[in-house]
């Protein structure tokens, strides 16, 4: 049995169903929900993923969970807080024997299959930084995925030899989380930074908006340094990076 979290999810609200959690984070921060309030819901109608995509949530077979952040950080330390997500997914996973890797800046991949992603999105006060809802889905015991994604995505029942079931999962990753943000809060961006690349398995060949490259390091910022061909040295900031066996 996994300890409590000592303020991650001291506050939950569970649905059974709604549209996406991190709306329904969003929603209750703005009424004045407080720092480490989490949203999990068994399914979600319109689940999101990064970058408009949408997210396959079926019911009972995944975790989705929204976490209430309201970070002491300047907005331009807030990505930081992703690549702290990608981490602590990534070791809840890989508890149950998953062998996972990260993939900046935040997927979770199993071999070349994607079994967890986060989706932080920031909300500001003027200069400030309201709150930030950190959302975070896992798929735990999904066996059969629709056909558009089988060849992409995968399950921790897939890939790893274990029987835990959803809520064991979601306790394992609020438990995860909680001391990288606890870091991530205090400002020692340095040990999330040493984190994520420890998982990340640089340098790895990589194809951006810019073309193919091999993926060298993590700036202070967390932006992904990438090597082109020809040698030249540039940074990511946002966007899509993708290893290059996606690409076959
Ligand atoms: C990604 O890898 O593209 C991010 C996926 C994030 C999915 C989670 S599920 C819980 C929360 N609610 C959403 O609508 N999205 C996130």
């Amino acid at each position: 049995m996994t300890e409590s979290p000592s303020w991650l999810g001291t506050r939950r609200v569970r649905l059974e169903s709604c549209e996406s959690t991190n709306d329904e984070a969003h929603r209750l921060a703005v009424h004045g929900a407080e720092h480490g309030t989490v949203v999990i819901a068994r399914t979600q109608s319109a689940g999101r993923g990064r970058q408009g995509r949408a997210w396959y949530s079926p019911p009972g077979q995944c975790v989705y969970l929204s976490c209430i952040v309201r970070p002491s950080l300047p907005p331009a330390n807030v990505p930081l807080i992703t690549l702290a997500a990608g981490v602590a997914v990534c070791d809840a996973v890989n508890f149950y024997g998953a062998g996972a890797s990260l993939q900046w800046p935040n997927d979770v991949f199993v071999g070349h299959k994607k079994i967890a992603g986060a989706l932080t999105e920031m909300h500001s006060k003027g200069h400030q930084v309201d709150h930030v809802v950190l959302g975070i889905g896992v798929n735990v015991t999904v066996t059969v995925f629709p056909p558009e994604l089988s060849d992409i995505a995968t399950s921790l029942v897939l890939c790893a030899n274990t029987e835990a079931g959803v809520v064991d999962v979601a306790e394992r990753l609020l438990h995860e989380l909680e001391p990288r943000l606890d870091a991530l809060l205090s400002r020692d961006t340095e040990s999330i930074r040493s984190q994520w690349l420890e998982r990340a398995g640089l340098p790895r060949q990589v194809m951006t908006e810019r073309g193919p490259g091999t993926a060298v390091d993590l700036t202070d910022s967390g932006a992904l340094v990438v090597v082109d061909p020809a040698g030249a040295r540039y940074e990511i900031v946002s966007g899509n990076v993708s290893c290059q066996w996606e690409q076959r």
